[in-house]
């Protein structure tokens, strides 16, 4: 009898945990979560510590420089312009993703490839985790501007 008892009360504790979590993830989908549990921003700008759209504007030449000089320092090692190395070709990488997902790829890569499905595809295919680089949020906005550069000409 009293182990019916306790069973029972296991039983309606797992009913209770389990409702509580259906009302919780209708909550975080009416705070706009989509598939994956992603945002919508985040499904196409990526995750990262970019939230919202930057502002791109005309082309800066003093950001040009400064992101082709971080550029050579901490990215050519694995990426080439045109072509397939340890990572991606990023001569064109502003045509398929936009500037936002650049930056959160940049900014949090593991994050990325952990839970973006774009970022998980990207790991199956080149199957080589790319690093962190300790690139700050004002750096990886001028190598954006750089590889828009790059896809201008
Ligand atoms: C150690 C090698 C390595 C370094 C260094 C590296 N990456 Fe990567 N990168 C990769 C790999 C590999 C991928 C594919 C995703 C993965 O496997 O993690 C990638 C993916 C990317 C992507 C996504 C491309 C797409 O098609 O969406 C961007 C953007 C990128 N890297 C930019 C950079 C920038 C900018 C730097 C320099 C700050 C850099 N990477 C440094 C290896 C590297």
């Amino acid at each position: 009898m009293r182990i019916t008892t306790i069973i029972v009360a296991i039983l309606s504790l797992f009913l209770f945990i389990s409702c509580g979590n259906d009302n919780e993830s209708q909550q975080n989908r009416s705070q706009g979560e989509t598939q994956n549990g992603l945002t919508e921003f985040e499904l196409e700008h990526g995750i990262g510590p970019v939230t919202e759209r930057v502002e791109l504007g005309v082309i800066d030449p003093e950001k040009v420089d400064k992101g082709r000089s971080i550029y050579e320092m901490k990215c050519e090692a694995c990426h080439n312009m045109e072509g397939r190395m340890v990572g991606p070709a990023l001569g064109d990488v502003m045509e398929r993703r936009s500037a936002e997902f650049v930056m959160n790829f940049i900014l949090n890569p593991s994050g990325m490839t952990r839970e973006h499905p774009v970022g998980k595809e990207l790991l199956r295919e080149y199957m080589t985790p790319m690093p962190f680089q300790n690139v700050t949020e004002p750096e990886a906005r001028a190598i954006v501007e750089f590889l828009r550069d790059h896809s201008n000409n």
